[in-house]
């Protein structure tokens, strides 16, 4: 079982008047989070963006076990992993985390390369993802509250027309803000110049890493929080068997690299 509040403290790391705010903060289940902020407004489209390995898929985890334990609806959207992977790296977290899958609490929607595709190719148009995402929506049949899409960058490439992702990404934005789901979703890398992706979502979450002599260190970077009082956010990463947690970062490491990142 993911030890949620790792790290976790009374004592909070920003304004307890946020939380008086009329606005309903959404818990996103990485552990230690709650001391520096209150969460991330309901409803919002929250990107997390980082390197290979860095921790896309467990932190999508993480959205969507919290969402289980506030008894929340819960889709998943993988166009990478596989299901199996999924729920063999869900089953690492939380012992319960099969039998949450198999009994559709938490419902998976397969876009990864094993799914029923009509392209011999693997290869999907812009209308057969739309219909497949519309098709496992309304499966879970009522209320929606957490949506994951894991990750963009491979749906892109999935597209017979790798034009068209722009055209997908705003169709899928838009329905899961009519449906008031609060969406996480991963994209790979840190661009040099953002991307459509950075601009049109709500939130955006860098996960990376910083060097300090021969330490490589794991970060957490709230980059960007639309609309709600929140101040940008460098944090500690760590990832351990109970998953995702952050800390305050260690003052060595916050100066020059820490400004340009802000
Ligand atoms: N049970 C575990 N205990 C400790 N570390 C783990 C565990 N499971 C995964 N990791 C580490 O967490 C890292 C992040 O995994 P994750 O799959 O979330 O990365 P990702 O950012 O989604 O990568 P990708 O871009 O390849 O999809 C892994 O590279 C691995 O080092
Ligand atoms: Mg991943």
């Amino acid at each position: 079982m993911a030890r949620k509040n790792r790290g976790a403290s009374a004592l909070k790391n920003y304004d307890e008047s946020l939380v008086s705010k009329n606005i309903t903060w959404v818990d996103i289940g990485i552990g230690g989070l709650d001391k520096f902020i209150p969460g991330l407004p309901k409803g919002d489209a929250i990107l997390v963006r980082g390197e290979p390995g860095t921790g896309k898929t467990i932190s999508c985890l993480q959205f969507i076990h919290q969402g289980i334990e506030e008894n929340e609806q819960c889709v998943y959207i993988t166009t990478e992993e596989t299901p199996r992977t999924i729920v063999r790296t869900g089953k690492e977290l939380w012992s319960d985390f099969e039998e949450l899958v198999e009994s559709g609490r938490i419902k998976i929607v397969n876009l990864s390369i094993n799914a029923a595709f009509k392209s011999e190719f693997a290869l999907i148009t812009k209308e057969e993802v739309v219909e497949i995402v519309m098709k496992g929506l309304k499966s879970v049949g009522g209320r929606i509250d957490r949506i994951v899409v894991d990750s963009l960058s491979s749906l892109g490439r999935r597209l017979i027309d790798e034009n068209e992702f722009r055209q997908v990404f705003m169709r899928l934005l838009l329905e899961f803000k009519n449906l008031g789901a609060t969406a996480l979703l991963s994209a790979e890398g840190i661009p040099a110049t953002p991307d459509i992706t950075e601009y049109l979502v709500d939130h955006l979450i860098y996960l990376d890493y910083v060097k300090s002599d021969v330490v490589w260190t794991r970060v957490f970077i709230l980059r960007k929080s639309r609309s709600v009082p929140l101040k940008p956010q460098i944090l500690k990463l760590n990832i351990e068997p109970e998953g995702l947690y952050v800390e305050e970062i260690p003052i060595s490491l916050k100066p020059v690299w820490f400004q340009s990142r802000l």
